[in-house]
């Protein structure tokens, strides 16, 4: 790989032990995928946030960092927390995360605690290279945006942010971003979500291109969660929608290697047969805007929930909400506003065979958990007929 003079610098251990070991980790992680170069990036994003007991080594390695005075060199965002404060098994489970919390701090990672991090924390643009991890939010960037960042692992993502650099390889260049798989759809109820799972299964890490749909923000975060979390999908092209598939003949290299059909049964097919088996529904994975908020809330409003009900919300959306007339009605609908990850606060405390959720991304991680599309969810809680 060729180094610029300053990176051949900082690779010398010039600029401390621990930016040297960053740089040199970069480094073999480029040449394992053939990059022939470091580029500078725009951002940051890490998702290493969960402030699990066992994780000694990682903790040790921001040590390192920050007992050397490292700083991050581009803006960098920080996943959600686990609900370490959620209940007591929590709290001894996620017993580390007063020291990770006060690690990032130190090296100046901001502290936006959500995986919704391009709703307002950190937005890039068109062309923008980035090192980012969280396979949601990286999908989100690449295909939404137009951004450009591979999906990146826990530590390589702050090797990433403490140098401000990422190797040049994959999803950064043209020739991997080109459409691959053409996605025909056969449906009359829109469920993002369950085609997201379902595209991200059978595209697996080939880059998809859905035929034209006019799916919101909303739906292209909760879809792109999904496929990324079903399949190893990073980038996805829709048809007219998204910016670089302005049409078919421009965002295929002449034909498409494969095409698929999904139908209104492939969608139905996931949704579970029993519902009401579940202990609790749980909405908002990746995390809910302040809109997709209170589009779901004013179905709780002057209604009593069944069962335990949970809204998983980015952060600041929560504090917005929370000021709202909307928000005390929900609450007293039966609901917890939360602000954390589902995942490992359900997972901790061994619910998740329990767990109902119009979430694809929540559905594959979580063990157990049964799909439903919204409205069965909201059937299930009670505030639907
Ligand atoms: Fe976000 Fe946690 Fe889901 S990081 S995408 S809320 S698993």
């Amino acid at each position: 790989m060729k180094l610029e003079p300053e990176q051949e610098s900082v690779l010398r251990s010039e600029s401390g032990k621990a930016p040297s070991l960053a740089m040199k980790t970069l480094v073999e992680y480029g040449k394992s995928f053939g990059a022939a170069r470091l580029v500078p990036i725009k951002s940051g994003h890490l998702a290493g946030t969960f402030g699990v007991f066992l994780y000694r080594a990682y903790y040790h390695i921001l040590q390192q960092l920050v007992a050397e005075g490292v700083k991050v060199k581009v803006l960098t965002t920080s996943n959600p927390r686990p609900g370490h404060d959620f209940n007591l098994v929590n709290r001894l489970a996620m017993s580390g995360q007063k020291r990770l919390d006060g690690y990032l701090d130190a090296l100046g990672v901001t502290p936006n605690y959500s995986c919704v991090c391009y709703e307002d924390a950190n937005v890039p643009g068109l062309g923008d290279k980035l090192a980012w991890a969280e396979s949601s939010a990286v999908q989100f960037a690449n295909s939404v945006l137009g951004s450009r960042t591979n999906r990146n692992s826990i530590l390589i993502d702050v090797c990433s942010a403490v140098t401000g650099l990422t190797p040049e390889f994959g999803y950064l260049l043209d020739e991997n971003r080109r459409g691959r798989l053409l996605v025909k759809l056969k449906v009359n109820r829109m469920d993002a979500s369950a085609l997201g799972y379902i595209i991200g299964q059978k595209a697996v890490n080939r880059v998809p291109v859905i035929e034209h749909y006019e799916f919101n923000r909303i739906e292209l975060k909760n879809m792109g969660g999904a496929m990324a979390a079903a399949g190893g999908v990073a980038l996805f092209h829709i048809e007219g929608i998204t910016p670089e598939s302005p049409d078919l003949k421009s965002v295929f290299d002449g034909e498409p290697e494969d095409t698929i059909t999904i139908t209104q049964d492939d969608l139905d097919a996931l949704r579970t047969k029993r519902p009401d088996d579940a202990a609790i529904v749980v909405f908002g994975c990746p995390q809910m805007t302040y809109d997709e908020t209170v589009e779901l809330a004013e179905r709780f409003a002057g209604k009593s929930v069944n069962r335990p009900t949970h809204f998983y919300l980015i952060p600041e959306a929560k504090k917005r909400f929370l000021a709202t007339d909307l928000c005390r009605k929900v609450i007293e609908a039966g609901v917890r506003v939360l602000d954390h990850c589902p995942l490992a606060g359900l997972m901790v405390r061994r619910e998740s065979k329990k767990v109902l959720t119009p979430s694809g991304k929540c559905y594959y991680y979580l063990p157990g958990t049964d799909y439903g599309s919204v409205d069965d969810c909201l059937r299930t809680c009670g505030v639907m007929p």
